[in-house]
């Protein structure tokens, strides 16, 4: 035999020796490696051959997912409330009562059916795929986006999420001037144009009942304090939040942190699952720890921290850690 075969055949079984070994190693110290092999193979060849979960550079999910993320989000509870979602079960139907105590709450599927003549019962959003690449913004309302100037950055952003009373007259150059989806609650409820997608966050069955009552007869005025009776919005643009997506943020993403989850968060989450990237500004303090919002000159305003009902601690270690693994983006301001 000539000495090129004999170290081909030495070569061939250092190879056959070091293949034996790993794969030894590998079903002494996992359970079955057989799965691993095959898990690692089809994530291989998934980055290989497929174009991805969705059509940006980086999506929400990612084949090679983090095992915290996978264990949370759950793609299959539908953000908005339709029809078909507006049913609840007992145990979501007492969470959503108990938010807000109603004396005497109306009939919930009356009101709910009396909504849907009113707005749209439609499914949107459900597009998700290799083809789709939606670039979210949401802005939360931090005193940190006073001087941040990211305006131009925010309204390039196909969907720009705004919270509450947010005003973008007079702060454009920090927080942009495009708004495609504005949330609010009854007790929160600003004007919007024709174009603004109105988001409603319902904590009771009455918020449900003003909004219809808002976008045609004006007779209610009252919650637990005096609210805006008529509300400039598009009808056909006005979305319910759904309680049965509210209850699984709060179970699911807050391990049931604080009461409930601050409209922040919620809106948050809508982004997290009708979006294909994510970037979140005004969440958080100033560079000097203080909570106010950013249209307030009074800096020591924590409107949102010490209402006592939320856990904005735990909802902002939620929201770095969703950052830490490359979910959203933070924009931290100033
Ligand atoms: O105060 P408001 O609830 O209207 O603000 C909207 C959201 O913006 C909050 O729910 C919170 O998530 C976020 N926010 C914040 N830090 C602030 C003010 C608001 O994170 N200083």
């Amino acid at each position: 035999m000539s000495l090129l075969k004999r170290r081909k055949i030495r070569a061939f079984i250092a190879l056959f020796c070091a293949v034996t070994f790993t794969t030894f190693l590998f079903s002494y110290t996992l359970r079955d490696p057989s799965l691993y092999f095959f898990k690692y193979a089809s994530r291989l060849s998934d980055s290989f051959f497929s174009k991805g979960q969705c059509g940006c550079g980086r999506c929400i999910t990612e084949v090679d997912d983090d095992p915290w993320f996978t264990e949370r989000f759950n793609l299959s509870v539908y953000p908005l409330m339709t029809r078909r979602t507006s049913l609840l079960t007992d145990d979501t139907y007492r969470w959503w009562q108990w938010l807000q105590v109603e004396r005497q709450p109306a009939n919930y599927s009356e009101v709910v059916e009396k909504l849907f003549q009113v707005i749209p019962d439609s499914d949107l959003y459900m597009d998700a795929g290799p083809e789709r690449c939606r670039s979210c913004a949401v802005v939360g309302n931090s005193g940190n986006l006073k001087g941040s100037r990211y305006g131009s950055q925010i309204d390039s952003s196909d969907v720009i999420i705004r919270i509450n009373q947010a005003p973008t007259s007079g702060y454009e150059k920090d927080v942009g001037s495009r708004t495609t989806h504005h949330v609010m609650y009854p007790e929160s409820a600003v004007d919007l144009d024709n174009t603004t997608s109105l988001l409603l966050i319902p904590f009771k069955t009455l918020d449900l009942q003003w909004i219809i009552s808002a976008l045609t007869t004006g007779s209610i005025k009252h919650t637990y304090i005096p609210v805006r009776s008529r509300i400039k919005a598009n009808k056909d643009r006005v979305l319910i939040y759904s309680p049965t997506f509210f209850k699984y943020v709060y179970d699911t993403w807050l391990e049931s942190h604080g009461r409930y989850p601050s409209t922040g968060f919620l809106s948050l989450m809508f982004a997290l699952h009708i979006c294909d990237t994510v970037s979140v500004y005004g969440f958080g303090a100033d560079q000097y720890g203080n909570w106010h919002h950013y249209w307030e000159v009074n800096h020591l305003g924590g409107a949102f921290r010490h209402t006592g009902v939320h856990d904005g601690d735990y909802e902002y270690n939620v929201t770095l850690l969703l950052a830490d693994k490359h979910k959203i983006k933070m924009f931290k301001g100033r």
